[in-house]
């Protein structure tokens, strides 16, 4: 049996050896060194695991603007979204092309890393908001976090000397080589890849279980990087994650392990690179819904779904599954799609982000149609304990 190839081919590897780390701990005190914030550190430790493979570091002037321009790495390898290092102007100026430097989280002192600096360059955020959020509105999350970060890069290869230390569920970390070698230890030869930044609601258990009628199993991926503020916390969600797994999947066939990446909130772009880090984790399908990676009214519903158009299948070599709005229809019974139900929307029931999360702040389940009463009662907890926080 075969298991499905990385992106590029190769599972990149840039964790640093024992013996390499005990000559970087020596050399990085003589390096300039580069502070980093959570987000960089995540970006970082996924790199050199090999999730963002083929990237082996922070992007280079020339991939980066093949990136943004054309969602193609400079070697024409499909990317969509910029994976890259924001440093300070004037620390930008004594860093030298050629040389290493250190990347020390700003808030620890620890020194996560190292990067070959090869390209120091100067971007155009604006441009880069259009082409990548399709928006320059700063009020967008994404757009937000880039225009807050300086303008100039820092490309290069990195070697990844200490991972970041999950604070909890840290039984639920697992790098792509683990993944991969699970997924094979089991005889899955298809598995979709599932994405999520929300409590798992009906409709997402709905297509979740309609892909695993045509796979051997499921690889619920919960994002557990930075969010937004209103997005419910993950560790509220792994609660309810568990809670679901536990009374309605079957376990063994359903794997829960989580993606430690912040989300950028780029809708179609992210549902694309979405896909392609679940296939460096080992997926062969991956689940895009409605509005996948979507906030507010930036994207229309399916343009995540749209976006695969402008590539080959070979080019992604993971297999998406397209699921249209899902909803529980009162005449049909049961949960449906508007591909598979013919009945008035009158009938479907829908309830906003918004609406849920006042139901539950008021301590109210929603329906049992919209979320499972077990996830329900986890989430009116996590609601009240993060408020008196
Ligand atoms: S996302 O930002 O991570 O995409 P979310 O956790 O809500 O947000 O969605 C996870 C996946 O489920 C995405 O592929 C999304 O398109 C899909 N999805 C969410 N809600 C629905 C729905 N009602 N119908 C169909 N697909 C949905």
């Amino acid at each position: 049996m075969t298991s499905i190839l990385p992106h590029g081919g190769e599972l990149i590897q840039r964790v640093a050896s024992n013996e390499r780390q005990g000559e970087l701990t020596h050399l990085v005190k003589q390096m300039k060194q580069i502070p980093v914030n959570s987000w960089a550190i995540s970006d970082l430790d996924l790199i050199g695991v090999g999730a963002f493979s083929p990237l082996e570091g922070f992007m280079n002037e020339e991939d980066y603007m093949s990136v943004v321009a054309s969602m193609r790495l400079a070697d024409g390898t499909v990317w969509s979204i910029p994976i890259t290092l924001a440093v300070e102007e004037q620390l930008a100026n004594q860093l030298t092309l050629g040389e290493p430097a250190a990347l020390v989280g700003e808030n620890d002192g620890i020194v996560y890393g190292v990067i070959h600096v090869e390209s120091i360059y100067q971007v155009d955020q604006r441009e880069e908001a259009l082409q990548v959020f399709k928006t320059d509105d700063p009020e967008h999350p994404g757009v937000q976090k880039l225009f807050e970060r300086s303008d100039i890069y820092v490309g290069g290869s990195i070697e990844l000397l200490h991972r970041p230390e999950p604070d909890k569920f840290k039984a639920f970390y697992y790098d792509p080589a683990q993944t991969r070698g699970y997924f094979k230890e089991q005889g899955w030869k298809t598995v979709v890849g599932f994405q999520t930044r929300n409590p798992v609601h009906r409709a997402h258990e709905y297509i979740q279980k309609s892909a695993m009628e045509i796979v051997d199993a499921l690889f619920l991926n919960p994002l557990v990087g930075e969010t937004k503020a209103d997005d419910v916390p993950a560790d509220v969600r792994m609660k309810s994650y568990l809670k679901l797994l536990e009374h309605y999947y079957p376990s063994n066939r359903t794997f829960l392990g989580v993606f430690p990446a912040a989300m950028r909130y780029a809708g179609p772009r992210e549902a694309i690179f979405h896909a392609l880090v679940r296939k460096n984790y080992g997926c062969t399908h991956f689940i895009v819904g409605r509005d996948h990676a979507g906030v507010g009214d930036y994207y229309g519903t399916y343009e995540a779904q749209e976006i695969f158009s402008n590539f080959t299948a070979e080019e992604l070599g993971i297999t998406p599954l397209f699921f249209e709005h899902s909803f529980f229809c009162t005449v049909c019974g049961n949960m449906a799609s508007s591909k598979t139900c013919p009945h008035e929307k009158e009938h479907h029931l829908t309830l906003s982000g918004t609406k849920v999360r006042g139901l539950l702040r008021e301590g109210k389940c929603p329906p049992p149609e919209f979320t499972r009463p077990e996830v329900a009662q986890i989430l009116i907890k996590g609601m009240k304990e993060s408020i008196t926080v």
